[in-house]
């Protein structure tokens, strides 16, 4: 992997990620990419680090090689964001830089004092509005767009270049490889990148939508004219230098799922069974859907067996989902109170949810569901129980009752 040149003096730096997991829990089968960034003029910035994480360090150091940088010649180190995986390499560079500033907001403070742990005379505080001038036109502008995605978050602007670096905004999984550039995929590899975009969205954004909106919209000038941001550049996955309005479109259509009014026309079912039974009522259903709707799109995930960050990927897109679980001890089929604890965290409210499962002795996982969905403003279309084996009636009322979520997409 090498250095990239974005424009004069402006570096962008990759290393792909093979963890088995984001966040100590999110799958991430296609691993993910961490972006860090420099401007060089009569003064150096780093803009954002990354996590020294497998072989992470030896592909970043490589790169600042090629860039012609010496860690020890750095002036800032522009930290837009504080997750580890943007800063965990601070500690190694403030033992290889002993002069370089770190700028953080007022609220970044106190974690890089104990994330990072910095010397606090290094840290220098800014807010939005303020600049730091690196020389030869490179003013940096800074504005914070806090809870994108944690709430000391910021975004840089270089007016010399007019790159926004965005870190986990407009991010997505998935490793780029030797390419970085939007120009440099195919449309199919593009397609792939989007699901991936998608699925980091449902799992590590979703629950900020409103303020990935609120942050949008500080940008009224977002590649519209000529004064616009020209390039996108978010510490994971793509660079968006030919269309940058298409990351931005994506995120605004993401951050409208989050209310269930833009979701698209689709059934998402989430299915949890212990010998059947319940699989036997979602088979009636999904008949009756059939029935009225022949073409519905319709996904469905079996709990535990797939993998719940694919499960919030397509569920927090899809208008109407249909949850069927059987009652386990008095509650609910655990593996499903998880994924439904999952929507809750992430705020994916404003579906349409039929709930349906057997149960063997007196049920219970419709009141566990009941209250855990209570905060999510959901349009309950129907809910059904049967005891043991579903019977030929309660098929032909499932089946009917399917018809009738069927309309929920149309
Ligand atoms: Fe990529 Fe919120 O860190």
């Amino acid at each position: 992997m090498k250095a990239r040149k974005i424009d004069e003096g402006v570096f962008a730096f990759h290393a792909d990620v093979d963890s088995k997991y984001f966040e100590g829990f999110w799958s991430i089968p296609k691993g993910v990419t961490l972006n860090s960034y420099a401007i060089v003029s009569e003064k150096i910035a780093l803009i954002d680090l990354f996590r020294v994480w497998d072989t992470s360090l030896n592909q970043m150091n490589e790169q600042y090689k090629d860039a012609g940088i010496k860690l020890s010649d750095v002036d800032y180190v522009i930290l837009n964001h504080l997750e580890p995986d943007h800063t965990d390499f601070i500690r190694d560079f403030c033992e290889i830089n002993k002069k370089a500033k770190i700028l953080s907001t007022a609220k970044g403070a106190s974690l890089v004092e104990k994330f990072c742990k910095a010397d606090k005379t290094r840290l220098e505080i800014v807010k939005t509005g303020d600049t730091l001038d690196l020389g030869r036109g490179h003013v940096l502008d800074f504005t914070e767009v806090p809870n994108v995605h944690w709430p000391e978050t910021m975004v840089t602007f270089d007016r010399a270049s007019s790159v926004l670096f965005t870190c986990d905004a407009f991010g997505s999984y998935g490793k780029t490889g030797d390419r970085i550039f939007d120009d440099e995929f195919t449309e199919a590899e593009h397609e792939a990148f989007e699901s991936e975009c998608l699925r980091y969205y449902a799992n590590i954004v979703a629950s900020f939508s409103t303020f990935v909106k609120n942050a949008i919209a500080k940008f009224p000038n977002l590649c519209v004219n000529e004064n616009a941001i020209k390039i996108i550049a978010p510490s994971h996955g793509i660079i968006w230098r030919k269309n940058p309005l298409t990351i931005v479109e994506r995120y605004i259509k993401y951050a409208g799922y989050n209310t269930g009014s833009v979701c698209e026309k689709e059934i998402c079912v989430i299915q949890g069974s212990m010998y059947g039974y319940t699989k036997q009522g979602v088979a009636a259903v999904i008949d009756g859907i059939k029935e009225v709707a022949p073409n519905a799109k319709i996904t469905v995930f079996t709990v535990p067996d797939d993998d719940v960050s694919d499960i919030l990927s397509v569920a927090y897109k899809a208008k109407s989902l249909l949850l069927a679980m059987p009652s386990y001890e008095y509650k609910m089929y655990p593996p499903m109170a998880y994924v439904i604890n999952l929507f809750n965290r992430k705020h994916f409210t404003g579906k349409n949810v039929m709930r349906i499962g057997s149960f063997g002795w007196v049920g219970g996982a419709k009141k566990e569901y009941e209250d855990l969905i209570a905060p999510l403003k959901w349009t309950q279309i129907g809910d059904y129980e049967w005891q043991g084996v579903p019977s030929e009636e309660d098929k032909k009322e499932l089946f009917e009752r399917g018809k009738e979520f069927a309309k929920t997409i149309m």
